[in-house]
């Protein structure tokens, strides 16, 4: 669905519009299996080369020195309390049967894989279904084979035919299922196309079968986007605040949706400001209804190469633009008003959809390790500003910027998931936080603040715990390596600290990526378990001295730990479900993309197979989780 906004508050003034694109390229299971699929955006191959060292380059060597009490940091300079769960993501409804399942009882495996993983770090997982498609869904008592959800067509207004999704009650037990297996809590969104009939099956179902894992309901989706296409061409903040006041009047109405402190908005996209809204009344009239303050934004559009519109945007010129700590300072800045009014109501201030760019993102950016660098830098700087959630969006084939892509169900049987870059940044932000809701966070500025060499001091429980070390150059010489050397005011050093790197060759690189010796997998190879040995590096310091002296290659992104991590336990939970992981796990494409024309169930896949496996079984889906056969699933993570 096309949206255009004008970013009166962005850096760069242009008509954008940001766009999940629900067409999938044409793929055949032909006998070119793997050469066809590769056209779709999520799987682009494009490397980009990785920008020069600047001229002049970053100093290698600087000092930090961090107060050891957050009571000893000047005042104003900490954020509020953020929690582990700070990134979470945003799912399009109309992608919600290939990512999480086709009903309640058919899970994707891949997808609790990677929720249990940021769970484990983080508690829980934020996830917000909805998107575009929210305000023209609607209820249906059945759809064929048990689906959760459908979609139809039905907004002829819109020039890229977003699709009405038609959901059943099912689509409720598939989220609570999902929930009571990992953590995940919902924010969903009520229909919003006609204010006559707000459709309010979605917020009921939700309220009884979801109970505490229903944590907020968006009102209106970017709505400084309707004028002239959901609405009238005069429609207004004001218009908005007033329809939202109608939605209480109808909800308040309605025995079977009791919550009523737990809605969200305005979701404003940069056509409006959010100060437009609140000075409409939206804060003052409705707060004790607004369970969070909400906005949208895509630092740029790349909407030329799909739809012929705005401009032409060259990758690789845009590239530096997402490697260094001016971005995501110049992205949060305009939000800090806002930010601030929300905190004095009280309110969480949420970035309810984001990521590298409008239109599906740029192709050999967007999946990059570059990316996922500055996907983590903006969510610390979103953090330190004073955002208590960002979440980021994921949607179908043709979207370069996915956290984690399905394939396409009609070739689960050949393929396994793939790992967008920034699906790390979610992770590593949930270390970076922890489980305590605590965390606050500061931007140091340190080394000149030198834009290429951002750093972070974290305070948990109200002393220093950890220090998140960027560096975005690329430098294959080593020469471009940083040390800095970290000192504490009001107390000594550890004796040792503990790091765990987040690595790659380059920031081009899509693959070759690390978290502390660990990696997910290249495209269609990941089943949302790690794999390969744990590797944290343990750093000598100098008491006497009081340093602690912490290399970060070029590139990398380094998470110093003063004080140990918790353990991220491997989760293992029961459930009454029978589950193929184990098998798919060891399943190369290269030996998949062989075996066209064989059905699923007669696959043999050499000696890594376990005939008791049901990677073999005769429904041939890989990685489904199927809620039949009572069995012991062991999600082994790490
Ligand atoms: C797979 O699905 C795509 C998109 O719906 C369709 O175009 C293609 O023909 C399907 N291929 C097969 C082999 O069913
Ligand atoms: C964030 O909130 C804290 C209060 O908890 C305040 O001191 C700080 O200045 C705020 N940060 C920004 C960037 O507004
Ligand atoms: C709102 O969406 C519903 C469901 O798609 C549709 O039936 C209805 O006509 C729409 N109403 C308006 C005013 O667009
Ligand atoms: C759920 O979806 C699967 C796969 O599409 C289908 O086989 C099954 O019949 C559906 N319904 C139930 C209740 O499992
Ligand atoms: C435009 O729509 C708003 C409500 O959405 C209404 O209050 C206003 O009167 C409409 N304006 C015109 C010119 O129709
Ligand atoms: C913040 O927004 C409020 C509400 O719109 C406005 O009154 C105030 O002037 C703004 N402050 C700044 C510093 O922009
Ligand atoms: C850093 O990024 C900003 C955009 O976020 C861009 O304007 C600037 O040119 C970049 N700096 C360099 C040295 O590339
Ligand atoms: C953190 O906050 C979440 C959500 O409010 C809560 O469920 C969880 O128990 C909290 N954790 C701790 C350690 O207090
Ligand atoms: C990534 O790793 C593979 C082996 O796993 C290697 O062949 C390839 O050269 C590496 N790529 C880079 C850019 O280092
Ligand atoms: C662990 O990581 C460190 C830092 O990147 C590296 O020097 C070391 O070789 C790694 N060890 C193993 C066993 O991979
Ligand atoms: C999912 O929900 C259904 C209710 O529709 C229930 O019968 C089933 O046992 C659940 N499956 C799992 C795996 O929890």
């Amino acid at each position: 669905m096309l949206r255009f906004a004008l970013w009166g508050l962005c850096l760069l003034d242009v008509a954008t519009a940001s766009v999940t694109v629900y067409g999938q390229i044409p793929i055949g299971i032909s006998s070119a299996l793997s050469s066809t699929a590769t056209q779709a955006a999520a799987y682009d191959t494009t490397v980009l080369n990785p920008p020069p060292v600047p001229n002049p380059a970053p100093p290698t060597s600087f000092v930090l020195t961090l107060q050891s009490l957050a009571s000893a940091v000047g005042s104003g300079v900490l954020s509020i309390p953020i929690s582990g769960t700070f990134f979470g993501f945003s799912v399009e409804m109309s992608v919600i049967t290939q990512l999480f399942g086709t009903n309640s009882s058919y899970i994707q495996v891949p997808f609790l894989n990677l929720m249990a993983n940021i769970q484990e770090r983080a508690g829980a997982v934020y996830m917000r279904i909805g998107g575009n498609t929210q305000e023209f869904a609607f209820y249906v008592d059945s759809l064929p084979e048990d689906r959760a959800i459908s979609k139809q067509k039905a907004d002829s207004n819109n020039p890229t035919q977003t699709p009405a999704v038609i959901y059943t009650m099912d689509l409720f037990y598939l989220l609570s299922n999902i929930s009571s297996l990992v953590n995940v809590k919902w924010y969903i969104g009520v229909p919003f196309n006609d204010t006559s009939d707000f459709r309010f099956q979605i917020v009921e179902y939700s309220e009884a079968i979801l109970g505490d894992n229903l944590i907020g309901i968006q009102v209106g989706n970017e709505p400084d986007l309707y004028p002239g296409r959901h609405r009238n061409k005069t429609y207004s903040p004001q218009n908005y605040v007033n329809e939202f006041g109608e939605l209480i009047t109808a909800m308040t109405a309605d025995p079977n949706a009791p919550v009523r402190n737990n809605l969200i908005g305005p979701s404003v996209s940069g056509t409006w400001t959010p100060e437009e809204v609140f000075d409409a009344g939206f804060i003052t009239t409705y707060g004790v209804n607004i369970g969070a303050i909400s906005v949208e934004h895509y630092p740029t559009e790349n909407c030329f190469p799909v739809y012929g519109i705005s401009v032409y945007h060259d990758p690789q010129l845009e590239f530096p633009n997402y490697l260094n700590h001016t971005s995501p300072v110049a992205l949060c800045e305009p939000y800090l008003n806002a930010s601030n009014i929300a905190r004095a109501a009280g309110k969480p201030f949420l970035m309810f959809e984001t990521n590298s760019a409008s239109c599906g993102g740029f192709p050999g950016i967007s999946d990059s390790f570059g990316a996922a660098l500055w996907a983590l830098d903006y969510g610390l700087q979103m953090a330190y500003s004073n955002f208590s959630g960002a979440m980021l969006h994921v949607g179908g084939q043709d979207t370069y910027y996915n956290p984690f892509t399905a394939p396409p169900t009609n070739q689960s049987r050949y393929y396994e998931w793939t790992i967008g870059a920034v699906y790390y940044s979610a992770l590593i932000s949930a270390e970076v936080f922890g489980k305590t809701n605590t965390s606050q966070i500061m931007d140091l500025h340190g080394n000149g603040n030198n834009e290429f060499t951002p750093q972070y001091a974290i305070y948990e429980n109200g002393a220093i715990a950890r220090v998140a070390l960027f560096n975005y150059v690329t430098d294959p010489t080593g020469a471009s390596t940083y040390t800095a050397t970290i000192s504490l005011a009001g107390g000594t050093v550890p004796s040792s600290v503990q790091v765990k790197y987040f690595l790659s060759p380059s920031v081009s690189t899509k693959d070759n990526i690390t978290w502390a010796g660990q990696t997910l997998g290249t495209a269609r190879e990941v089943d949302g378990r790690f794999k390969g040995a744990l590797n944290i590096t343990t750093i000598t310091c100098d008491t006497g001295a009081n340093t602690c002296l912490i290399p970060v290659p070029a590139p990398a992104f380094a998470l110093v730990f003063l004080t140990a991590e918790e353990d991220i336990a491997t989760v293992t939970f029961s459930t009454s479900v029978h589950t193929n992981t184990v098998n798919t796990a060891t399943v190369a494409a290269s030996v998949l993309a062989t075996s066209n024309g064989m059905a699923g169930d007669v696959w043999k896949l050499a000696s890594t197979s376990n005939e008791k496996n049901a990677a073999l079984s005769r429904d041939g889906h890989a990685g489904w989780l199927v809620g039949t056969v009572a069995a012991a699933l062991a999600l082994i993570l790490c």
